[in-house]
């Protein structure tokens, strides 16, 4: 009843899944008879259907006798949720079914019920890896077709993934595969204010992989129940955030270095790692944000830092700053997330081709501003959570055209000990190669 009303929720208020679900547990948990299993149950559940909804998909419109365009929407997450049940986890058959029918009976009257139980006896008939074999087209014939069935991604997803990878089969396959796994929680120990050492006395607590600040949480370590978290000393942070941070804290720097800029800083993750290391070097640190409220968050999340920094809610592309202002800029830009696609279930489905336009301009405009507010010598670093081409490289690229007096940096040397980082001079991450979010970092000097 609750993953349904959560996938309601998603469907139809575009709700966030990762939003939706936790009060719906808390107002659960409040009435009782709802224990730590339950949630896990319910939270698997949902997050489940939705990262597996285009295979799930393809499997009931095989099993009714319409478009599932005319099928409704309610009856549509319950179907979803009894195919997940089925073919996603070990709930037996006849008490997978016997829940979904029940469920719809509730929520959808017994009329619907009973076409719920029909298309679920045909769906339990397979296992997964039969079903993929009936409704995915062959590899062969259309790739990625194929994959956009087996791994639960759109199509356009598929292809611009893989044009930013490269590559054979491989690689894209473990890609996708990991889009759909859980991610680990990772932890910052913000410098000069918590130690790894420290968040590793913490229970189901390991070693970072990259970053010499992360401490990673095995699966049902509880963030929040940390002391260090809890008083902003460490907090949340994919390493693949911190070790953009830090590629753009070590870039080789000749004269001052004593002005920082964070120029899209909210909600504060990279500004608050930023702000521990300017702190330690005596750099001051300006965090800026357009959005007003998330640029509250920044200054939530760099309260208590130990040294001096301003936090603004300002519009990067009209920067209230001098040009030339400041030594390190970093420009985290909006862009489509498709690089933390296992963080977000429902994002694949909501993002549009068309999205990408809406970003570009904007991209453009903000890395152009990062060079003019960097002084001669300065660093720059542009990143993204996408690894789109057109959000990344097309848009270093276009921009350093129109600006002589910019060079690219080799970013590979400043993330020590990292593998499969590609050619360069820019670096892009992967889940399946470094088991971070896709993050996309080109460094720029301004040499002009
Ligand atoms: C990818 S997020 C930054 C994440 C952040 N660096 C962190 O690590 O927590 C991009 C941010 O840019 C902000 N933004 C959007 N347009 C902007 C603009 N014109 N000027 C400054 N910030 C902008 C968004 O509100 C969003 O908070």
């Amino acid at each position: 009843m609750l993953a349904f009303e959560a996938l309601r929720a998603v469907d139809e208020r575009d709700a966030y899944a990762n939003l939706v679900l936790p009060p719906l547990l808390r107002k659960a948990r409040e009435k009782g008879d709802f224990d730590g299993r339950d949630a896990a149950l319910a939270t698997e559940l949902v997050y489940g259907t939705l990262r597996r909804q285009g295979t799930y998909d393809a499997v009931i419109a095989a099993c009714v006798d319409r478009p599932l365009r005319e099928v409704d929407p309610p009856v549509l997450d319950v179907l979803s949720l009894g195919v997940h049940q089925l073919l996603g986890t070990r709930i037996p058959t006849h008490a997978a079914v016997s829940a979904t029918v029940e469920l719809a009976r509730v929520v959808l009257g017994d009329g619907r019920a009973k076409f719920v139980n029909a298309v679920l006896r045909k769906v339990s008939q397979y296992d997964l890896d039969e079903w993929i074999e009936r409704v995915a087209p062959p590899y062969d014939e259309d790739p990625e077709d194929h994959l956009a069935v087996v791994h639960s991604h759109p199509r356009w997803v598929v292809s611009a993934l893989w044009d930013s990878l490269g590559g054979g089969r491989a690689g894209i396959e473990e890609l996708l595969a990991a889009d759909n796994a859980r991610p680990e929680v990772t932890l910052v120990a913000r410098p000069g204010r918590a130690t790894t050492e420290e968040l590793l006395t913490e229970e189901a607590a390991v070693p970072g992989r990259w970053s010499p600040y992360a401490v990673r949480l095995a699966e049902g370590g509880e963030p929040g129940a940390i002391e260090a978290v809890r008083e902003g000393r460490a907090g949340v942070q994919d390493e693949g955030s911190q070790l953009v941070a830090l590629a753009l804290a070590n870039a080789p720097l000749d004269g001052s270095d004593s002005k920082w800029l964070d120029g899209c800083a909210g909600p504060g993750g990279k500004a608050a790692l930023l702000a521990a290391l300017a702190a330690e070097r005596g750099a001051v640190l300006l965090a800026s944000e357009k959005q007003p409220h998330r640029a509250g968050l920044v200054a939530k999340a760099l309260a208590g830092n130990p040294g001096p920094y301003q936090v603004i809610a300002a519009d990067g592309t009209r920067p209230p700053w001098r040009p030339g202002t400041f030594d390190r800029v970093l420009m985290d830009v909006p862009c489509t997330g498709l690089g933390a696609l296992r963080r977000r279930p429902e994002a694949r489905w909501r993002r549009r081709p068309e999205d990408l336009d809406g970003f570009a301009p904007l991209q453009r405009g903000l890395l152009r501003t990062a060079l003019d507010s960097v002084r001669v010598g300065g660093v720059v670093g542009y990143a993204t959570c996408s690894p789109h081409l057109a959000e990344t490289r097309a848009v270093v690229d276009d921009v350093l055209k129109q600006h002589p007096g910019a060079e690219l940096l080799d970013a590979r040397p400043l993330l020590p000990g990292v593998p499969d980082l590609g050619e360069g001079p820019d670096v892009q991450l992967w889940p399946h190669l470094h088991g971070t979010d896709a993050m996309y970092l080109a460094l720029v000097r301004r040499t002009a």
